[in-house]
């Protein structure tokens, strides 16, 4: 008898117990999964659990936490403690362009992987004189701390366009990886054009309509001397870049999908770099009110790129799109043709 009423408290408290557990569980996921930083948008499907091989790089990443935090506190050899000190690392990889390709949101996506540090600020070390002739300790010494095991990458879209620049990264390590970029011409010259109306209207200038930039009104042709239209001419620029590094050095991201689905492209990257993969679908999600995707560090930290980077386009005319469209086109197959990759740009 006593022994059964035993047993019947033991199930109860395994009962209680159980429940326990299980609400402290739901609760621990419920609020671990807040969308914290925009609680009013909605989320597409990517609150999925993360997929084992992350869960595995974020408990790695978390048992170098540990060890570095007890090598500050002096418990460490002196050799664990230099293999383990961060330093200020050259770029391994550079994303030199295109301007308004998706520069931005491919460093700060990039970012996601636990082996990649970025350099937050365009260092305009290569297309800058000024900055050039200041040597390149000064470029290491604008780069963040970052482990041994990990890569810096750097981003200046002005790279892609500036003559003098693939030369000067070629002297620095020419085996460096270099990351462009690429959006769709006409619209990346859209884009680009928004980007200055914007600084002008901010300081209460003036400035032309994109038509009467991108068309010369004397012959009615393209305006090749627009800067706009001359930087969406990618293979003239690409063109100087091969002289100095062979095609496989050079990775071509597509910035359109970049925007619709950054995954495939993130992976791509991920792959070139040579990097383990770790950047997930559980790492973005589509923000409807921003309409791009946004990036989840942690259940704790999301964070969606600046109001400076998706802009609304002024409507341009039609005829002059399809005016600059068939001027592209030629010159679209061309670096088709040099980077192996095709876009179903018009
Ligand atoms: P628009 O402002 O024309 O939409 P860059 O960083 O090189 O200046 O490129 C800016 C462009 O990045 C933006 O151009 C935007 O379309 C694109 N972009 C790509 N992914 C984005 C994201 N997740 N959030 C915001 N903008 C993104």
């Amino acid at each position: 008898m006593l022994l059964q009423q035993q047993a019947l408290l033991r199930q109860k408290l395994l009962v209680l117990g159980s429940l326990a557990v299980g609400s402290l569980l739901y609760l621990v996921v419920r609020v671990g999964s807040l969308d914290r930083l925009q609680p009013t948008c909605p989320l597409d499907g990517s609150l999925r659990p993360p997929d084992a091989g992350q869960i595995l790089l974020r408990s790695l990443q978390f048992k170098r936490v540990l060890l570095l935090h007890e090598l500050r506190k002096g418990n460490g050899t002196p050799e664990q403690v230099h293999l383990h000190a961060p330093v200020q690392q050259l770029p391994r990889a550079l994303i030199v362009g295109v301007r308004k390709g998706g520069t931005r949101a491919l460093l700060e996506m990039l970012n996601l992987h636990p082996a990649v540090v970025k350099a937050s600020q365009e260092i305009h070390f290569f297309d800058n004189d000024q900055n050039y002739a200041r040597g390149i300790d000064w470029y290491r010494g604008k780069m963040p701390f970052s482990f041994p095991h990990q890569i810096t990458i750097e981003k200046s879209p002005a790279y892609f366009i500036t003559e003098e620049v693939p030369e000067r990264i070629f002297k620095m390590n020419s085996s460096i990886k270099l990351l462009v970029i690429v959006r769709e011409p006409t619209t990346r010259a859209v884009s680009d054009y928004t980007q200055v109306l914007e600084g002008k209207e901010r300081k209460n200038k003036t400035y032309h309509t994109f038509e009467e930039l991108a068309v010369d009104e004397a012959t009615c042709e393209v305006n090749t001397k627009y800067k706009a239209v001359r930087t969406s001419i990618y293979t003239h620029h690409l063109e100087r870049w091969l002289h100095f590094f062979p095609a496989e050095q050079l990775h071509v991201v597509d910035g359109d999908r970049l925007i619709s689905d950054p995954l495939p492209e993130l992976q791509r990257v991920e792959r070139f770099l040579r990097l383990p993969a770790a950047i997930g679908r559980a790492n973005l999600y589509f923000n409807a009110t921003r309409g791009f995707y946004c990036l989840r560090f942690s259940p704790l930290f999301n964070k969606c790129l600046a109001g400076s980077k998706g802009r609304t386009h002024p409507a341009v005319d039609a005829s002059v799109v399809e005016k600059l469209r068939r001027f592209f086109h030629p010159f679209n197959q061309k670096f088709y043709q040099i980077t192996g990759r095709t876009f179903d740009w018009p």
